[in-house]
């Protein structure tokens, strides 16, 4: 099946010509050549086939302590099963290489995996290789240490990516597969994104850094190299697509093995794209005023979601020279969307928008929400030659290549020494240009990218799809049929058009209270516009004994309500909101405060809508 090189000579040029200079000519090359021969395993089509992935200790260990603060035991052993998934490495910066505060080296985890490979079972070790000079030229949250210029170039070259090569070539870890997604977003940049100036002054150094980083890796036969490829509800339409594959055999071709130095591509990479749309299966359905793929959440793109992208990106690239056994991976960590919102069939409706949204289950706002998007879940989880996906999606796995929990960007600013910056995309309050001006969607309170990020992981854990089995054993059954997975925010989804009124009132798992009556004091702001609203509620415990769980209720005035909550579970009736406690948020201590909010839509809006009213809190009235 391979067309690639199975040669298993040298490990690593620079190092067997370091050596072969300093010392005696003859033998220490004859050393090296004989253990790779006997040693190494030859380079294989695909990787994953047959093989176990590497699992991060450091991440698992959040995971499993997230887990002790489930305080759902469901919750928990779905969370330990996540704890056991493979999860790549992210080289995010050069100090990421030797270990820094936010974690282990690249050492440390090529040493765990030798200790994770078993018997004769091939192990992959997913890496990421993220550092180009002039990163994320089109967001400012993964914005990166190294500056678009000739010296940051030769930075990356010299302390990036020839010692991530240099451990890599060490002759132990010649028998672990090294799969390494390649610079996430930085290709695909240059197709879509070339207005903008940093864009622009990063493309030299994006397809000159790309070429380096596979003409090293590639010099390793164990090492796969899949560059990344967006996802669908970026490059799918056409004009996009075809301009990408172009690109990515421009570079193949720069390339010193040329096309065999790509094994592959990597789509939705630390995004939230879903495999497919269930209910939506053809884009070219013609529903009220037009085809399917004329909705507005679709912009004419017949790719909605990563199966047909794959499918049409490897015809594409063929088509521009690439070998047919060119592999795809998809990132399933964070695109699962299930939950009590997931529609479970078609809309019955006959107009072409809400037909859409009532179909679909990715519940972003829009298909470039790519910021902690709320409601999202985790998905498929790692596996090789997934059976259930169209052969013409050419896959080699479905993999996590963003740890689910870790953050996307910051909500507001966090000043911080790895260049990155605040990015509104990942502010819930901030009405995107980006996003046909809606509100962004994003997880509230979010931390700097990259960074744990429990509240997130939580809902990702809730709202998987499929959904998580507790302990690897027992598949609880479908996710609306478990009301104590109820996310801890309710996205209604905000149809682009004309939101609905009424909030998805999903199964209310009422805590049940220990705690009788309580004392309360309730700090209510909220900030408009003219169709919607962002509310904070702050909620404080005046009274002398501590609380177990929790539930407020109060009114809103006419015109307004309830379209996504957070850090509580929140259902609408009437005019009434009800908020329960989150699982972790119960417990409220005398003198103790939480912060809960939601956002809202109103008629007739202005700036500082009327607040709400009749505040009770299990039961009892609250100061306000
Ligand atoms: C983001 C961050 C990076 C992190 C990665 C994985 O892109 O910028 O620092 O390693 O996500 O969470």
């Amino acid at each position: 099946m391979s067309t690639h090189g199975k040669k298993t000579v040298g490990r690593r040029l620079r190092a067997v010509a370091t050596v072969a200079t300093a010392t005696a000519l003859v033998a220490v090359p004859l050393t090296l050549a004989s253990t790779a021969a006997t040693a190494a395993e030859p380079h294989v089509d695909n990787p994953y086939a047959g093989a176990k992935q590497y699992v991060n200790p450091t991440w698992a260990a959040t995971v499993e302590s997230a887990a002790t603060r489930a305080g759902d035991a469901t919750l928990a052993a779905q969370m330990r099963t996540v704890a056991r998934q493979p999860t790549a490495v992210w080289m995010d910066r050069i100090s990421a290489i030797a270990g820094n505060a936010d974690g282990n080296g690249l050492k440390f985890h090529l040493d765990e995996a030798l200790k994770q490979k078993t018997g004769s079972t091939p192990l992959v070790f997913n890496l990421v290789i993220y550092n180009l000079p002039g990163r994320d030229c089109f967001a400012l949250a993964s914005n990166g240490e190294l500056p678009a210029t000739d010296a940051g170039l030769a930075r990356y070259k010299t302390e990036y990516i020839d010692p991530i090569v240099d451990l890599l070539s060490d002759p132990k870890y010649q028998d672990l597969r090294i799969s390494a997604t390649i610079e996430p977003d930085s290709l695909p940049n240059l197709i879509t994104n070339m207005s903008e100036a940093t864009c622009q002054q990063s493309a030299p150094y994006y397809r000159e850094g790309v070429k380096y980083a596979l003409d090293e890796l590639k010099t390793m036969d164990n090492v796969y190299t899949y560059i990344d490829a967006a996802h669908s509800g970026w490059l799918g339409w056409d004009t996009n697509a075809g301009p990408a594959a172009k690109l990515f055999a421009d570079v193949a071709k720069t390339t010193k093995k040329g096309f065999a130095s790509i094994d592959g591509f990597v789509t939705n990479t630390a995004n939230s794209t879903p495999l497919a749309e269930p209910f939506l299966t053809d884009p070219n359905k013609q529903v009220g005023s037009g085809q399917v793929r004329s909705a507005t959440f679709y912009e004419w793109n017949a790719d909605f979601g990563e199966h047909a992208w794959t499918a049409h990106l490897h015809r594409l690239l063929v088509a521009e020279g690439f070998p047919a056994s060119t592999g795809m991976l998809i990132d399933t960590s964070r695109n699962g969307w299930g939950g009590p919102n997931r529609p479970t069939a078609a809309s019955t409706s006959t107009d072409l928008n809400t037909y859409v949204n009532e179909s679909r289950i990715d519940k972003r706002v829009h298909r470039g929400a790519w910021c902690n998007p709320l409601g999202a879940g985790i998905g498929e989880l790692p596996k090789a030659t997934p059976a259930s996906a169209p052969a013409a999606a050419h896959l080699d796995a479905y993999v996590w290549i963003k740890p689910p929990g870790e953050s996307d960007g910051a909500s507001k600013e966090i000043p911080n020494d790895q260049g990155k910056s605040f990015d509104r995309m990942c502010d819930p309050t901030f009405v995107s240009p980006k996003l046909a001006n809606q509100l962004t969607g994003a997880t509230p309170d979010a931390p700097l990218a990259g960074q744990w990020f429990e509240a997130q992981f939580r809902t990702l854990v809730r709202n998987a799809f499929p959904v998580i089995p507790a302990n690897g054993t027992t598949p609880t059954p479908t996710p609306t049929a478990t009301p104590t997975a109820t996310p801890t925010v309710t996205p209604t989804v905000t149809p682009t058009a004309t939101p609905t009124v009424t909030p998805t009132a999903t199964a209310t798992p009422t805590p049940t209270p220990t705690s009788g009556p309580a004392a309360c004091s309730v700090r209510y702001s909220a900030n408009g516009w003219s169709t919607g609203f962002t509310a904070s509620v702050r909620l404080t415990n005046t009274g002398s004994s501590a609380l177990s769980s929790w539930n407020l209720r109060f009114t809103l005035p006419a015109g307004q309500s309830v379209q996504q909550g957070w850090s509580a579970q929140w259902t609408q009736s009437g005019q009434t909101v009800t908020a329960a406690n989150a699982a972790w948020n119960g417990t409220l201590a005398p003198g103790a405060s939480v912060e809960i909010g939601f956002n809202g839509s109103q008629t007739n809006g202005t700036s500082s809508p009327p607040p709400a009213s009749g505040f009770t809190l299990n039961g009892s009235p609250c100061a306000s």
